[in-house]
Formats: structure tokens, sequence, C-alpha cells
């Protein structure tokens, strides 16, 4: 297993699906991808100034949030990589997983919208049900 690909959302479940990707790297000695995916903002009520503005804000949260996340894995041997799309988020992670050749993708079973929900969400989802390389869904 060379090459890890973490989806990260910023949320619990995927802190709890990093940390375990940690373990993994660590173990099987793989480079550690920790992608982060801006969604598109489909809020057709709101003019194109303000949906510039919320994107920009949410790219800027999550550059901060992959620049943490480097930061606290710097003292391990681990080789990290952060990245930051925008899209829809599990066919960024996807492709993402397609171009670098992922051995493993690793999700959290929920993100940042899902609440107390038994099923898990719609990007994790998603991404077991197309990729092509194993996933590890992270409870
Ligand atoms: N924008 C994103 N960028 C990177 N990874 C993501 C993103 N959104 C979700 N993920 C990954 O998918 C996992 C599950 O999140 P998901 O979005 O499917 O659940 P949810 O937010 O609870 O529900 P939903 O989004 O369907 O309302 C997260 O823990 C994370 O690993
Ligand atoms: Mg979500």
């Amino acid at each position: 297993m060379q090459k890890i690909l973490v989806a990260h959302d910023g949320s619990k479940s995927s802190d709890k699906a990093l940390k375990r990707a940690v373990e993994l790297a660590l173990k099987f000695n793989s480079t550690l991808t920790v992608l982060a995916v801006v969604p598109e903002l489909y809020l057709t009520e709101l003019s194109e100034g303000d949906k510039q503005k919320i994107f920009n804000s949410l790219s800027k949260e999550t550059s901060d949030a992959m620049e943490k996340i480097r930061k606290s894995l710097s003292g391990k041997s681990i080789e990290v990589k952060t990245l930051v799309r925008q899209g829809d988020p599990a066919e960024k992670i996807l492709e993402t997983a397609q171009k670098m050749k992922a051995d493993v993708i690793v999700t959290g079973s929920h993100g940042r919208h899902g609440t107390k929900k038994f099923l898990m969400g719609s990007v994790s989802s998603k991404v077991v049900d197309y990729s092509k390389c194993p996933v590890l869904v992270v409870k």
C-alpha cells in the first residue's frame, strides 16, 4: 500500500479518517495525500458577487485547514501532500484517486452536514459506489 488518499472536509468524522490513515501510512510506509474539495455553490437566490465572496472565504478556510494538517503531521516520518480542489466532492475525490493511482481512499462515514444519520453520507457513499480502488470508510 504505497499511496493513501484521505478525503477531509473539516468534520470530526474526517479527522477520524485522517487519524486512521496516518496509522496506516506509518505501518506501511505509504505516502499520504490529504484532499479537501471546496464545493460549488448552487444557491441560485444569491447574487454572483455574494457567491464569489462565500466561495472565497470557504477556499481560504479550507487552505488554512490543510496547512494546519500539514503542520500537525510534519513531525511524523510520513510523506504528506495536501491538495485543495474545487467542484463536486465525490467526483474530485475519485478523479484524484485515479490520477495519483491511489491504493486506497480513506473517508469518514459522515461529514459536515450529516447529523446523527444512520446511513453514511452522500459523498462517501458515491466514492464507495464508483471507486476503482478499495475504500476505507472510517466509523
Ligand atoms: N468537500 C469534501 N472534501 C473532501 N472530502 C469530503 C468532502 N465532503 C465529504 N468528504 C468526505 O466524505 C466523508 C463523508 O462525508 P459526506 O459529505 O458524505 O457526509 P455528510 O456531510 O454527513 O452528508 P451529506 O454531505 O450527504 O449531507 C467525510 O468524512 C470526508 O471524508
Ligand atoms: Mg457532506
